[in-house]
């Protein structure tokens, strides 16, 4: 089971080249069992019509002059004949009668008066594996002794055989394997497809052409695709709608408060307020993000992420001396730079914000995925919170206390970003203390 190779193509193309050399053999071998019938039957006949032709020259000469005749005749192809008074002895076994009936009756395709018949014949030996022994009993006196040397069929025995078998073979195999790679194309560009929508829901729809078959799976597919984007639009227009409409009566419970008597009371409703108010303008411009999709492009993810650092570090001035990037120079990716330059602008403003510091790591793409580390010194997360986090609005209650501004979107829209290039990110708390935002990406 381990031989048996893992790719569709190589096991249909292994099927196809087995099958074919089954086919191939079978066929070789009728072809060599009709060949070898018919040598047979050809050998046996000029076997009989040489006996008889010579028996007739030497039957129709004078005992006396017998053997100067046979001297003078030319037998060629190995043949030895001779004049005994005796019927031949050697080799031991006779000639099995099927095939001495067979010769005898090729010998009567030769003439010969009846009075001149031979009285007697004997057949010793077995044809294809050396020669028969015959034996022929003149009317008159002594006995005439050939030895026909009669070799084994050979059914390949043909100059353009070996020619004729490679081409056939070649091409079978040219064929199968075209055949093959049409049939398994089509497999390939849907898997890529595929993977692309999981990078990019507005990627280019797949081209309906094709075979009918293949152009249906394009149609299928493209529906699915549609329905996804759709679905994804849906949602994010109703975030941004949801979001939109809340403006105006925030708007209107603002002019309102200020008209409150007590003045702390007033001050908490104007806070609560304007927290409020951030977190619809976070909503608002993750819809808008979500909404205006970005292109995917080539992009350099090493000068992405030194980017986000400096951008940071102007920001936020104390905390710049603490932020280091450690990677290769340039690495390139397709991504939505606005996008990804955002979630990971969040992972960094939360190192800074809660452990005053980051540390990127950017790792080569290994197995299909690049690696991205984020990590601080500072408290790091409670265990069970660390999933948690990435909930929208979810923010620890430590940090509210801190009151370090934020509505608890950065790491949802970080991961949301991060999953729809087909990769994700994850938190962790480091071994040695402080938070580790891991980050995959499609390579
Ligand atoms: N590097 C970090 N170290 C400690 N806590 C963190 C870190 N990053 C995120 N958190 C916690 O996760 C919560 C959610 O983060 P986030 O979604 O970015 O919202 P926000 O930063 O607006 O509070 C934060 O309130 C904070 O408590
Ligand atoms: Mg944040």
């Amino acid at each position: 089971m381990t031989l048996w190779p893992r790719s569709l193509a190589t096991r249909t193309l292994l099927t196809l080249l087995l099958g074919l050399a089954f086919v191939q053999a079978a066929g070789l071998l009728i072809h060599a069992l009709d060949r070898i019938g018919l040598q047979r039957q050809a050998d046996l006949r000029t076997a009989g019509i040489r006996t008889a032709s010579l028996y007739r020259t030497l039957v129709a000469t004078s005992i006396a002059e017998r053997p100067a005749e046979l001297k003078e005749l030319e037998l060629g192809d190995g043949i030895t004949a001779t004049l005994a008074d005796a019927p031949p002895t050697d080799p031991p076994d006779p000639t099995p009668p099927e095939i001495a009936q067979t010769i005898r009756l090729n010998m009567a395709y030769v003439p010969i008066r009846s009075r001149n018949r031979p009285r007697d014949i004997q057949m010793r030996g077995l044809p294809w594996d050396g020669a028969v022994t015959i034996g022929l009993k003149f009317p008159d006196r002594g006995w005439l002794v050939l030895e026909l040397p009669i070799p084994k069929p050979r059914p390949w025995h043909s100059p353009t055989f070996l020619l004729a078998f490679v081409l056939m073979t070649v091409a079978a195999a040219l064929l199968s394997l075209w055949a093959v790679r049409q049939l398994i194309g089509p497999v390939a560009t849907l898997a890529a497809a595929a993977e692309r929508l999981g990078r990019d829901v507005n990627s280019p729809p797949l081209p309906e052409t094709g075979p009918t078959e293949v152009a249906r799976a394009a149609a299928a597919f493209n529906t699915m695709a549609t329905r996804i984007r759709r679905f994804v639009q849906d949602r994010t227009f109703l975030l941004t709608a949801i979001g939109h409409d809340l403006r105006t009566p925030i708007t209107r419970l603002k002019l309102r408060a200020e008209f409150i008597e007590d003045d702390d009371l007033r001050d908490k409703f104007i806070a609560d307020l304007d927290e409020l108010d951030t977190m619809l303008t976070a909503t608002l411009a993750f819809g808008r993000d979500a909404a205006d999709a970005e292109p995917a492009t080539a992009i350099d993810l090493g000068a992405l992420l030194r980017t986000v650092l400096d951008e940071v570090a102007d920001a936020r001035p104390d905390a710049a001396e603490n932020l280091a990037y450690a990677g290769p120079e340039h690495l390139t990716l397709s991504g939505r730079p606005v996008a990804l330059k955002r979630a990971f602008t969040n992972l960094v403003t939360n190192a800074v914000k809660y452990a005053g510091g980051a540390h990127i790591i950017l790792t080569p793409p290994d197995g299909g995925q690049t690696r991205i580390l984020v990590e601080d010194n500072g408290p790091g997360l409670p265990p069970d919170e660390l999933e948690r986090v990435f909930d929208p609005f979810y923010r620890i209650e430590t940090s509210r206390n801190r009151e370090t501004g934020g509505t608890g979107l950065g790491l949802p829209i970080a991961r949301n970003i991060l999953r729809a290039h087909g990769g994700d990110v994850t938190l962790s708390n480091r071994p040695g203390g402080g938070a580790r935002a891991t980050v995959v990406l499609p390579a």
